[in-house]
């Protein structure tokens, strides 16, 4: 049963500008996912700074092949759930697949998620025209956009299949073109997946705003994981970027805990989570 925490410390809450800020003082800044309340209350107990809904769900809690059938409702309904669990982690939501096929869309379900559910920030894939726009649309209307680059799992089909992405010099050189365009646009954040470890530093030191990695490196400014992933739960072949916290501890809350504290201190990645 889902029971909330009240003697848990008050935590400060985490905000945009307080992300920004800890990027200008070398903080490192921790990302997770969340599907559910009582996950998310473990998330914000063990002091991960902002709890994601990723669209990941699809894959991890409904069981498909990749995060293209999930819909905007599913999204609406998990980030409501999740918020129930927080109330000082920074709550972002992802945009699922074709939600933002054209800025009015992409506003619908911004107001949504962030009106309806309760998020304080969507995450966008991609730096197309149209995404480019969306993010300018949605910062002009006060939503903050985490952008998503390198490999983003909704262009798996465009791709051939998860792979590491900005391994050439022409394609790194893009992923960077393409982190430099997001936030011209007004995005406040940067979740970057899937690239060499040299091109996570190049990014992270050509920005202004966080960059969150996900199999980037450990020069990334933060670190983002799926929770399923980091408790050894999700079925088959661990990702070489993840690493299982739960194995030698005795609860959830001791390993996002430990996840917590490897990221803040940067022995989270190593090099044998990381991409040369
Ligand atoms: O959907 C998701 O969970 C994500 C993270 C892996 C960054 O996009």
């Amino acid at each position: 049963m889902y029971v909330e925490n009240s003697n848990a410390p008050a935590r400060k809450p985490v905000t945009v500008p307080g992300l920004h800020a800890m990027k200008a003082e070398g903080r490192k800044i921790v990302m997770l996912t969340a599907y559910d309340a009582s996950f998310a209350a473990q998330a914000e107990h063990a002091g991960v700074d902002i709890a994601l809904v990723g669209d990941s769900l699809g894959m991890v809690v409904q069981g498909q092949s990749s995060t293209l059938p999930v819909t905007l409702e599913q999204m609406v309904y998990h980030t409501t759930m999740v918020a129930r669990g927080l109330s000082a982690t920074l709550l972002a939501a992802d945009m699922p697949f074709m939600a933002d096929r054209d800025v009015s869309h992409a506003l619908e379900a911004g107001a949504r998620l962030v009106g309806e559910a309760g998020a304080a920030m969507i995450k966008i894939e991609g730096a197309g025209p149209h995404i480019l726009e969306a993010i300018h649309a949605l910062t002009e209307r006060v939503i903050p956009v985490c952008a998503h680059l390198g490999l983003t799992p909704q262009s798996v089909h465009k791709f051939g299949g998860y792979k590491v992405q900005g391994r050439v010099q022409d394609a790194a050189d893009r992923v960077l073109a393409e982190a430099l365009a997001v936030q011209q646009a007004g995005a406040s954040l940067l979740v970057l997946e899937g690239v060499p470890t040299s091109l996570g530093e190049r990014v992270t030191k050509a920005l202004d705003i966080p960059v969150i990695g996900i199999g980037a490196g450990p020069h990334c400014d933060g670190q983002v994981l799926v929770v399923y992933d980091m408790l050894g739960l999700t079925p088959g072949k661990r990702p070489k970027f993840s690493k299982d916290f739960l194995a030698g501890r005795s609860s959830v809350g001791e390993a996002i805990a430990a996840y917590v504290a490897d990221v803040r201190s940067g022995a989270f990645p190593a090099a044998e989570h990381s991409y040369n």
